[in-house]
């Protein structure tokens, strides 16, 4: 079951019901100081696909994700746009980008799936690429819905991307309540 939930076609229109009306459009506004328009852009994690939109306005997106139900979904609504299937913890792909973006995505990653994430992320940004990426903000992991959560701390964020990237800013925001998430912004050391 675990990490199952994503992956069927019940769970998947059940989210894309439940997020409908939920988008990134603050922390894209944060990015989009950081990176500039027209920048290559990768999305991980793109879920139903609210986010790859807004950005696919100012920049030139990939979208991705690793769970096949998401990328027909994403696919058959966006016919023009470019989407990969691409695993956050491998991100196997030649390709290079000037920046990477997700929206609560890493946070399903364990501590040793992160590294590697963060290594893998290091590789495939250009000189100077960003990384943008929303967490839940707490302590400690859980089960939910099936799926492995881990929560962060400024703290931990610092240290875990520290080694590749200089942070740029580490803010908290309210997602359902105050402080209840992190916007992690950072780039190629
Ligand atoms: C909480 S949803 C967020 C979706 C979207 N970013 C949003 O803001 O609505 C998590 C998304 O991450 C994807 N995901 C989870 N683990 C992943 C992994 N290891 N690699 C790539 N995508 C993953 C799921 O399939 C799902 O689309």
């Amino acid at each position: 079951m675990e990490r199952e939930y994503y992956k069927t076609k019940e769970s998947v229109e059940e989210y894309i019901r439940l997020a409908k009306d939920v988008n990134g459009r603050q922390l894209i506004e944060k990015l989009k100081q950081v990176l500039a328009p027209k920048s290559t852009l990768l999305e991980i994690g793109s879920g139903p696909g609210s986010d790859w939109k807004i950005l696919n306005k100012s920049f030139q997106v990939m979208g991705s994700d690793n769970s096949i139900e998401f990328l027909n979904h994403l696919r058959a609504e966006n016919p023009n746009g470019k989407f990969l299937e691409l695993d956050a913890i491998t991100l196997q792909t030649d390709k290079k980008f000037d920046g990477i973006y997700s929206n609560k995505v890493l946070h399903h990653l364990n501590d040793h799936e992160l590294v590697n994430s963060i290594k893998k992320q290091y590789e495939v940004l250009n000189t100077q690429g960003v990384i943008c990426h929303s967490f839940w903000k707490g302590e400690g992991s859980e089960i939910f819905k099936g799926l492995f959560v881990k929560y962060h701390t400024e703290k931990s964020l610092k240290e875990v991307f520290g080694q590749h990237f200089k942070i740029l800013s580490i803010e908290s925001y309210a997602e359902f309540e105050q402080g209840d998430s992190l916007l992690l912004l950072g780039i190629k050391k």
